[in-house]
C-alpha cells in the first residue's frame, strides 16, 4: 500500500512517518481505504480511523488511566463538541468565575478546544503525557467509541457525557469542515456524492456513525449513573432544561438562586452561545496548536441545514440506514 500524495495538505494532516512497529504491523492486518481527504483510513475494532488518529487511539488505550472523579465528553465529530466543551467547562468552574467578577472568563480568550483537550490530541503529541497539572475534576474530551474506550474508563467511576446529532446534519457539517481543511489554492473540494457514499458505508472519521451512537445509547440505558446521552437537537430545543439535567448528573446541581435570581444558568448559556463564541476575536482569528483555524469550528450552528444540500435520493438512503440501524433500539435522531 503506497502512501497517498498529501504533501499539499497542512502538515498536521499529512501521513505520519514515525509510526511505532506495533501500529505499522497492526495496520498491515486491517482493511484500509482512502478517506475523504487524500489520507488512508483503517478499520480497527469496528471503526474507521486515519493513520494519525489510530496511532493516538492505541496510545490512549495503552496509557490513559481514568480517575473516579474524571468527566469525559464523548461525541461524534461535528455534533457540537465545541459547544458542549464550553458548557461543561463553564458549568464546572462556575463558582470561581461567577463570584470573581474581576477575573476574565477563560472562554473569552481561549477556544474551548484549548480548555478541554481531546485525549487523542494529548496522546498524539506525547505517547504518555503528564496529566498531573489538571485540577480535579479533570475534564477531557474524546471521539473514541464505547467499545474501544480504555479499560480504566469503563471500570472506574468516571462520568461520560455523550453528544450526538442528526446524521444528515452531521454529514453536511463534516463535509463542509473537510472542505475547509483542503488548501484553498488547490481549488479542490471533496465531492458531495463521493463523501456521502462513504458516510453511508460507514467510512468517515470514527464511523460508522450509527454504531458509534448506538454503543453509547445502550451504555446510557444500562448505566444511567455513568453515561449521560444528549443530542444537539435537544440542547437547541430546551437548553435550560438540558443544562440543569447535566448539572444534576455531574453532581453539581444549580441552586434556586442560580436558576432564577442569580442568572447562573442563563449566564452559562449566553456565554457559550454560537452568537457569543463565534464573534470573539480568539475564535475569529486564532488558531489551535494543531494548525486548525478556530473559525472553522463555527459555521452555522443550526438544526436542519441538510435540506440545502441533500437530494431526495440521498435523503431516502440515509433515512433508510438510520431506520434499519436503530430499529428496535427506541432511539430516534
Ligand atoms: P454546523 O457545521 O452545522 O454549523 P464540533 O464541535 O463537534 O466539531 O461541531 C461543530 C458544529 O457545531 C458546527 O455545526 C458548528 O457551527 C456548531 N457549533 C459550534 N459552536 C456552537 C454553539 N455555541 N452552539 C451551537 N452550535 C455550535
Amino acid at each position: 500500500m503506497s502512501a497517498p500524495n498529501n504533501s499539499r495538505l497542512p502538515k498536521y494532516l499529512q501521513e505520519v512517518d514515525n509510526l511505532t512497529d506495533e501500529c505499522r504491523e497492526l495496520i498491515s492486518t486491517l482493511p484500509s481505504e482512502m478517506g475523504w481527504l487524500p489520507m488512508f483510513m483503517h478499520f480497527y475494532q469496528g471503526i474507521w480511523y486515519s493513520t494519525r488518529t489510530l496511532k493516538a487511539i492505541l496510545q490512549v488505550q495503552h496509557h490513559f488511566r481514568a480517575l473516579d472523579s474524571d468527566i469525559v465528553l464523548v461525541s461524534t465529530p461535528k455534533s457540537g463538541t465545541i459547544w458542549l466543551k464550553a458548557i461543561l467547562f463553564s458549568l464546572l468552574n462556575r463558582s470561581y468565575y461567577h463570584s470573581n467578577k474581576k477575573v476574565d472568563h477563560p472562554l473569552l480568550r481561549k477556544n474551548p478546544h484549548e480548555l478541554v483537550p481531546f485525549l487523542e490530541s494529548l496522546h498524539m503529541l506525547d505517547t504518555n503525557p503528564d496529566l498531573s497539572s489538571f485540577t480535579s475534576p479533570r475534564l477531557f474530551a474524546t471521539h473514541i467509541p464505547f467499545g474501544s474506550l480504555p479499560e480504566s474508563m469503563k471500570n472506574s467511576k468516571c462520568k461520560i457525557v455523550y453528544l450526538c446529532r442528526n446524521p444528515k446534519d452531521t454529514y453536511v457539517s463534516l463535509w463542509q469542515f473537510t472542505n475547509n481543511l483542503l488548501p484553498k489554492e488547490t481549488g479542490t473540494t471533496s465531492p458531495l456524492e463521493e463523501t456521502f457514499d462513504k458516510f453511508c458505508r460507514g467510512v468517515s472519521m470514527y464511523g460508522p456513525f450509527w454504531d458509534h451512537v448506538l454503543g453509547y445509547y445502550k451504555a446510557s440505558l444500562e448505566m444511567p449513573h455513568k453515561v449521560f446521552f444528549l443530542t444537539y437537537e435537544e440542547m437547541k430545543e430546551k437548553p435550560r432544561e438540558q443544562l440543569k439535567r447535566l448539572a444534576d448528573f455531574l453532581g453539581c446541581p444549580f441552586s434556586e438562586d442560580e436558576e432564577e435570581v442569580d442568572g447562573g444558568v442563563d449566564e452559562i448559556l449566553r456565554l457559550c452561545s454560537f452568537n457569543n463564541l463565534s464573534k470573539l476575536e480568539v475564535n475569529q482569528n486564532g488558531k489551535l496548536s494543531t494548525g486548525h483555524e478556530n473559525k472553522s469550528f463555527f459555521r452555522k450552528g443550526e438544526v436542519g441545514d441538510w435540506v440545502s444540500y441533500l437530494t431526495p435520493d440521498m435523503i431516502e438512503r440515509i433515512d433508510r440506514i438510520t431506520e434499519e440501524k436503530f430499529h428496535g433500539s427506541g432511539l430516534k435522531l
